[in-house]
């Protein structure tokens, strides 16, 4: 009998809870109601603008990749700290993926015999990164990919850096809103070379670069120290080479001038990006006053494709999230106003208009129009506050009178004006 009620009591517990539960989503995860929907939909849309533009193709690749794709080739950060990392069920140690690029690479490699190159490609989906969350960085976001691979030329650098420049543009923002930081990973090496230093301690210098921004002077020195590198050499390294830039950099900033597009950029010898693969041009795009973190980062890999598999074949590209861009797209008022779809809300009056409600719908549909249906039950006043909370345009008011006379009232709800009129007479007056 115990037994029983404790059953019982512990059933009516989990019911209880089961009633009242209120489950949160996970932190760092985002709910997307409509109106922020309609804010993704919106990047994507200038997104595909302007990747057709410069005839971009879209793919993409799976949300989970086996780890190893990961592991060594793209960041420590990123693998160690920051992958979603689980086994599945079949023991494989599996990734959610933080980053396209080395699936990416994969698939270059999977295909480089049949494919024609240069390879232009651009994806836009979701990533996970287990980040602290704060403003603009999430645990799962929205990247935009936009990649050139077997194109070695220093075009290539120009017409990515030329496709972001118009799409930013295209967005509303300006040189004065916005700078490209443009540095060359390859020069700093040869500087490091030529200041004594060996290629070992590389990876470490540029963890020292990507976080010296962020560091006062003596902090500085103690993260050098922490990192076992020497401060002093590498400061003297930075000292030399603000005022100098590798031919490559020269050039992509010559041709972008005839473009008149060079006031965009900004070269600065502390931007190495945090990623293995960049072997050459790397920049990061930032709002100039540095208010928020980086909109987009990318580089040029040289060595990618043909560590996964494929014949060398050099790629260059970049990444951009959506969460830094739209809060300064908010910030900054160049975001549309959400609207829902349907401008025309046909109300049934009550339950025996709504035969005729259906067909006036239909007929309307056909025509192309977009169209909410709303049962009023008796309450036409509660159908036209609803029709008014859709932002729709017009109010098609259906009740006995309408369906005796097979006509329709139609309201416009911006000017209050309302008139009874044939279905057809409808069409003409809406599509006015
Ligand atoms: P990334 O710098 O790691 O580069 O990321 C690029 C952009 O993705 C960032 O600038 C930021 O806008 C966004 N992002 C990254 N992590 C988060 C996060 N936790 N929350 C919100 N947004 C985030 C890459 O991923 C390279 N694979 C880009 C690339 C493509 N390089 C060459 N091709």
């Amino acid at each position: 009998m115990r037994g029983v009620i404790l059953f019982l009591s512990s059933q009516l517990t989990y019911t209880n809870i089961m009633n009242s539960m209120n489950i949160q989503s996970l932190r760092g995860f985002r709910d997307f109601y409509p109106e922020d929907q309609f804010k993704i939909n919106y990047l994507r849309n200038k997104i595909a603008e302007v990747c057709n533009l410069f005839g971009y193709e879209e793919f993409e690749g799976p949300a989970l990749e086996p780890f190893e794709l990961y592991a060594a080739k793209s960041s420590d950060e990123i693998v160690t700290e920051q992958a979603f990392v689980f086994e599945d069920r079949g023991g494989e140690k599996i990734a959610l993926r933080p980053e396209l690029t080395p699936t990416l690479a994969r698939m270059i490699a999977a295909k480089q015999g049949s494919m024609a190159f240069p390879a232009r490609l651009w994806s836009f989906g979701r990533f996970w990164r287990y980040e602290r969350p704060q403003k603009g960085r999430g645990r799962e976001f929205y990247q935009w990919n936009c990649d050139i691979l077997g194109n070695d030329s220093v075009q290539a650098e120009v017409e990515i850096l030329e496709i972001i420049i118009r799409f930013l543009s295209n967005l509303g923002l300006t040189r004065d809103d916005i700078v490209i930081e443009l540095n060359d990973r390859q020069f700093i090496n040869d500087q490091l070379v030529a200041l004594g230093l060996s290629e070992n301690t590389f990876s470490k210098v540029f963890k020292y670069l990507d976080k010296r921004d962020k560091l006062d002077p003596n902090e500085r020195a103690e993260y050098a120290k922490s990192l076992e590198i020497d401060h002093q050499t590498i400061e003297t390294m930075i000292t030399q080479s603000t005022n100098t830039m590798s031919d490559r950099m020269k050039e992509i900033i010559s041709r972008l001038k005839a473009q008149e597009l060079d006031s965009w950029i900004q070269p600065n010898v502390a931007i190495v990006r945090g990623f293995t693969y960049y072997t050459g041009i790397v920049f990061e795009v930032s709002d100039r006053e540095k208010k928020y973190r980086a909109l987009l980062g990318g580089g040029r890999y040289g060595n990618l494709v043909e560590q996964l598999g494929g014949k060398p074949l050099s790629g260059i590209g970049f990444g951009m999230g959506d969460m830094v861009l739209l809060n300064y797209l908010q910030e900054k008022g160049l975001l549309p106003a959400y609207a829902p779809p349907a401008n025309i809300c046909i109300i049934a009056i009550n339950d025996e208009a709504l035969a005729f409600t259906q067909t006036i719908a239909e007929t309307f549909r056909q025509t192309g129009l977009a169209v909410l249906t709303y049962e009023a039950k008796g309450n036409v006043g509660k159908g036209l506050k609803f029709a008014d909370t859709k932002q729709c345009r017009f109010a098609v008011v259906i009740g006995q009178n309408e369906v005796t006379e097979q006509k329709l009232t139609v309201k416009n709800l911006e000017t209050g004006k309302q008139d009874l009129v044939s279905p057809e007479q409808a069409l003409t007056l809406i599509k006015k």
